[in-house]
C-alpha cells in the first residue's frame, strides 16, 4: 500500500531540502493534513504540486507547520541560572562572547539574552546569533517587535531600558539590535558554526524524532568551545551527554569539557 504521507515528505525534501521525516510523525501529519484541508488541494500529492509551483505558498506552509510559540524571559528560572551561575563564569574567560539561539523563532530568546548580557557584562563585548528554519519568522526576529503578551515576564526596569512602546507592543532599541544577527538555518541539514561560548536550544528538538534530537544535541556539543555551555528547554534533556563531551552542571544546563 502506498503511504501518501511518506511520499509527501520525500517530495518536499526534494523540493526544499526540509526533511519532515525527522519530525515526530503523529503531530506533524495532523498539522499537515488539517492545513491541506483548508486549501484548495484535495490530496497530499496535489498539494505538493501546488507547493512546487508557488514560492509564496511554500513559505506560508513552512511558516504554519513550524511551531513558533515563544516569549521573552520564557521560564525565568532558567535565565536566572544563566545570570547567577553561567554568565559570571563566562565573564571570567574574558574576550568577546559568542552566543547562539538555535531555533530562535521570532527572536524573544535572543533579545532576552541581549538584555541580560548587556546588564551583566557591563560594557563587555558579545554577539548573539539567532537561527531558524522558517524564513518569515527570521524576518520578524530581525524587526525586534514584541507584543504585550511576549513581554509579560520582562522586569519593568529592563523593559524601560531596552524597549520603546510602539504600535500596540514594544520595539527593541538599537542598543540591543547592534549585538544581534539572525539567519535562516536548518538544524537537521546545515553545518553548524563553531566556537560558541553558549548555545540555547530550547523547545525545538521536542518536535523531532529521538534520533534527530540526539544528532542535533551532539552537533551542538561539537560546535561549543571547550568550557562552553548548552541550555536545553525546561522539559528536555540530552540523552547521552558524555557522547558529546558534555557534563550536566545545573538544571537543563550542560558544560563541555575544557
Ligand atoms: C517553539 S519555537 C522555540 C523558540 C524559542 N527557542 C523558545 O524556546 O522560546 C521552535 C522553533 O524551532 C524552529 N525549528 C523547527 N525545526 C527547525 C529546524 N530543523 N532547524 C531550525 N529551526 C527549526 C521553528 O521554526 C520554531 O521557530
Amino acid at each position: 500500500m502506498t503511504d501518501d504521507y511518506i511520499e509527501f515528505t520525500t517530495g518536499l525534501k526534494r523540493l526544499t531540502g526540509v526533511d519532515l521525516s525527522s519530525y515526530k510523525r503523529g503531530q506533524m501529519e495532523r498539522r499537515i493534513r488539517s492545513y491541506v484541508q483548508r486549501k484548495s488541494a484535495r490530496t497530499l500529492p496535489e498539494f505538493l504540486r501546488e507547493l512546487g509551483s508557488s514560492q509564496e505558498e511554500l513559505d506560508g506552509f513552512l511558516d504554519r507547520i513550524t511551531i513558533n510559540v515563544s516569549e521573552l524571559y520564557r521560564n525565568p528560572e532558567q535565565y536566572e541560572t544563566l545570570r547567577t551561575k553561567v554568565i559570571p563564569e563566562l565573564k571570567r574567560s574574558g574576550g568577546s562572547l559568542k552566543v547562539w539561539s538555535a531555533g530562535c523563532s521570532y527572536g524573544a530568546e535572543a533579545y532576552t539574552l541581549a538584555c541580560m548580557l548587556n546588564e551583566e557584562l557591563a560594557g563587555g563585548r558579545f554577539e548573539i546569533v539567532g537561527s531558524d528554519i522558517d524564513k518569515r519568522i527570521v524576518a520578524r526576529a530581525q524587526r525586534g517587535w514584541f507584543s504585550e503578551a511576549d513581554m509579560r515576564s520582562v522586569p519593568a526596569k529592563i523593559r524601560e531600558k531596552y524597549f520603546d512602546p510602539f504600535d500596540g507592543g514594544y520595539q527593541a532599541k538599537a542598543l540591543l539590535k547592534g549585538h544581534l544577527r539572525f539567519k535562516l538555518e536548518d538544524l537537521l541539514r546545515d553545518r553548524y558554526q563553531t566556537g560558541w561560548d553558549m548555545v540555547l536550544c530550547r523547545n525545538v528538538v521536542i518536535y523531532f524524532t529521538d534520533e534527530a534530537r540526539d544528532q542535533v544535541h551532539e552537533g551542538i556539543a561539537r560546535s561549543l568551545r571547550p568550557g562552553g555551555y548548552l541550555m536545553v528547554g525546561a522539559t528536555e534533556r540530552v540523552t547521552d551527554p558524555k557522547a558529546g563531551g558534555l557534563e550536566p552542571v545545573y538544571p537543563f544546563i550542560y558544560r563541555k569539557a575544557a
